[in-house]
């Protein structure tokens, strides 16, 4: 009993273990590690230390640091994410992307090719983009001759897992209009299961993908006519705000649009967009 207990005592991190990781946490994923977050980042990485045998935090840190400790990052970083999100999130964003954004950029792509790429940048478990290929599919009913694929990506495994599997609860999809629910939500045939899943139509036009939004190296080299990065930024810096901000500008159509989050707000840094409401910007 008194060892357990002081093998638990010693689950604390020591300023030292917290600046070692809070660097490379902020260094690698952009996520800001204040010491304000050291009692978050102890606690959350309890069970890691726990699944690993690690009594100590020292211990881990240097696993992490070693060349064997190379999938623990993904790891670790599934529960240093904050992941949360909901279905329609922000609802006056998707009334926009439907009554203005979609109308203008099908009207300038006429005599183009007839389709929207969009990126969900920071997906989590897949609420946002799926509500973005409704809303798509929702205009689409009028404009036959489009079509639009999602590219929806995030840094953490774990919530791909479960944005692929696209099964939520009842209460997860309370934000859903029930004129939508039944267009595009599949019950399960158990009654006692309580639980939706989004059609197969929708679930083929997202596509998810692992990606650090961070990383220096130019993961596609196609544009996008919309880029939806909500609640992501937040927990950046401004350096490395602008930087994202740089990466958006490039991966733009010209008149495209970037989507940012409530509390979130583009930092002058010298590139051409131009605020359309608050929180949604056109590149020019
Ligand atoms: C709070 S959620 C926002 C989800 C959704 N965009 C919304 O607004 O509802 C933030 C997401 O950003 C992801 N994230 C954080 N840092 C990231 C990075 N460096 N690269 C990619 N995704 C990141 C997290 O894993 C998390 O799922």
């Amino acid at each position: 009993m008194k060892s357990r207990l002081s093998a638990i005592e010693n689950r604390k991190m020591s300023e030292n273990d917290f600046m070692r990781l809070g660097k490379f946490i902020e260094d690698e994923f952009g996520i800001k590690m204040p010491s304000s977050k050291k009692l978050m980042l102890q606690s959350r990485l309890q069970k890691r230390l726990r699944d690993l045998g690690h009594t100590t935090f020292q211990e881990y840190v240097n696993f992490i640091f070693s060349k064997q400790g190379k999938d623990e990052i993904l790891l670790m970083i599934d529960e240093v994410t904050t992941n949360k999100t909901e279905f329609f999130r922000e609802p006056e964003q998707f009334n926009f992307l439907l009554e203005v954004v979609l109308p203008e950029l099908a009207d300038k792509k006429r005599n183009d090719a007839k389709f929207f790429n969009i990126w969900s940048a920071g997906c989590s478990t897949g609420e946002e983009p799926y509500s973005i290929a409704m809303t798509v599919s929702e205009f689409l009913e009028h404009h036959h001759d489009f079509d639009y694929e999602i590219l929806a990506t995030d840094l953490s495994r774990k919530v791909l897992q479960h944005a692929r599997l696209a099964i939520y609860s009842k209460k997860q999809i309370a934000f859903i209009k029930m004129q939508l629910r039944k267009k595009y939500l599949l019950k399960s045939k158990l009654q006692q299961d309580e639980v939706v899943r989004i059609v197969p139509e929708i679930r083929a036009k997202v596509k998810f993908r692992q990606h650090n939004l961070m990383a220096k190296e130019n993961f596609m080299d196609r544009t996008f006519d919309i880029i939806f990065c909500r609640n992501v930024i937040i927990y950046f810096d401004q350096e490395t705000q602008i930087e994202l901000f740089r990466k958006f500008y490039k991966h733009l159509a010209p008149g495209g649009f970037l989507f940012l989050g409530h509390s979130e707000t583009m930092i002058n840094c010298g590139l051409s967009f131009e605020m359309v409401r608050p929180k949604v910007y056109r590149k020019a």
